[in-house]
C-alpha cells in the first residue's frame, strides 16, 4: 500500500517536514478563534505543536507541509449548498481520511448540526490530536469512526454507514495516495456507501499528464489523474457496482508548489465532485 505509516526513513520524511508556520491562513485562523476560542496570540504555536505532534504519530506530507491548515472544502464551488442540504434533517456527511478533521469544523462553524457529520479514518491517533488542535472533545457530537475503506463491510461500523446511507461524502487528498488499482478498490467500497443523488466532493494531487509517480512509502506508487481519467476510474467503478455517476471536475495550480519534494512541473490540484446519478 502506498500510504504510509513508515517511519523507517526519517531522513526522507524530513524531505516534506517544512519549518515551523510565522503566520497562518485567515479561514484556519478565523476557525481556531471562533470555533475553538484559542486566543490570537497562541494559535500558530498551538498550530506548530499539533503539528509536531501529528508527525510523530504519521508522517504525511499533509502534516509535514501543514496542508491540513487549507479549508479546501470551503473552497469548493458546492460549499454553499453543501451547508444548506446538510442543515436539513435526516441528512449526513462523511469525511473519508479526515486526518484532523479540519473540514468537519468549519461546517460546524457554519451552522451544520455536528450529529449530521461523521469522520472516518485508519489512524485513531491523528483523529484524536483533532480534538486537541480544535478543543472539542466534549462539545462536538460527530461520530468519528476508525476503519479501514478497503475492508469496507467487514467492519461493523462500516456497515452501519452502508445501511445508513451519506448525502455527501468528502474525500480530500485520499485516492492520491494509492496506485490506480487501489484506488479503484477503495472507489468501490466509498460507491456503497452514498444515496442517489449523493455526492462525493473532494480534492487531491493530480496530473496535466495522468500517470504513476513515486509514492511516499519508498518503492511504491501512486497514481496520479486528470478529469478525463477520473471518470473513468468512476465509469469502471460504476459498472462493478450497478451504479452510474457523473464526475465533474478542474485541474489548477492552487496550493501547488512543483519544488516541493511531492509536486513537480505536470502536478495540479484535482478539485472534483462526483453525483451518484443511479
Ligand atoms: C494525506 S491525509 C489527508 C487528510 C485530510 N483528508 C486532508 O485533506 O487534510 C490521508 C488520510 O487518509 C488516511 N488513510 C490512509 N489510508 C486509509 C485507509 N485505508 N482507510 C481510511 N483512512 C485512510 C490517513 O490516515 C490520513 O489521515
Amino acid at each position: 500500500m502506498a500510504a504510509t505509516h513508515e517511519t523507517s526513513f526519517p531522513e526522507r520524511n524530513q524531505g516534506w517536514f517544512k519549518e515551523q508556520l510565522t503566520e497562518v491562513n485567515q479561514p484556519i485562523r478565523r476557525l481556531l478563534e471562533g470555533y475553538s476560542n484559542i486566543p490570537t496570540s497562541e494559535v500558530v504555536s498551538h498550530v506548530n505543536n499539533i503539528r509536531e505532534q501529528g508527525f510523530a504519530a504519521n508522517p504525511y506530507p499533509c502534516i509535514g507541509l501543514y496542508r491540513f491548515t487549507l479549508l479546501t472544502l470551503l473552497d469548493h464551488p458546492l460549499y454553499g449548498t453543501i451547508v444548506q442540504r446538510l442543515k436539513q434533517a435526516d441528512t449526513s456527511y462523511l469525511d473519508v481520511g479526515c486526518c484532523f478533521g479540519q473540514d468537519l469544523r468549519q461546517l460546524v462553524f457554519d451552522g451544520v448540526p455536528s450529529q449530521h457529520l461523521t469522520g472516518l479514518d485508519v489512524a485513531q491517533p491523528l483523529m484524536e490530536l483533532g480534538y486537541e488542535l480544535f478543543l472539542d472533545r466534549h462539545l462536538l457530537h460527530s461520530e468519528f469512526l476508525v476503519a479501514d475503506v478497503f475492508l469496507g463491510s467487514t467492519q461493523t461500523a462500516w456497515k452501519r454507514l452502508e445501511e445508513r446511507g451519506i448525502d455527501v461524502v468528502h474525500c480530500s487528498a485520499f485516492f492520491h495516495l494509492f496506485p490506480l488499482e487501489q484506488q479503484i478498490a477503495a472507489a468501490r467500497q466509498i460507491a456503497r456507501l452514498l444515496k442517489k443523488g449523493g455526492i462525493i466532493v473532494g480534492r487531491q494531487i493530480g496530473s496535466c499528464k495522468p500517470g504513476d509517480v513515486p509514492a511516499i512509502q519508498e518503492k511504491s506508487y501512486s497514481y496520479r489523474h486528470d478529469v478525463s481519467t477520473f471518470d473513468d476510474m468512476w465509469r469502471i467503478v460504476g459498472e462493478e457496482t450497478q451504479t452510474k455517476w457523473r464526475v465533474e471536475g478542474t485541474l489548477d495550480m492552487v496550493g501547488i508548489n512543483p519544488d516541493s519534494p511531492v509536486e513537480n512541473e505536470d502536478s495540479r490540484r484535482l478539485l472534483f465532485t462526483i453525483t451518484r446519478l443511479q
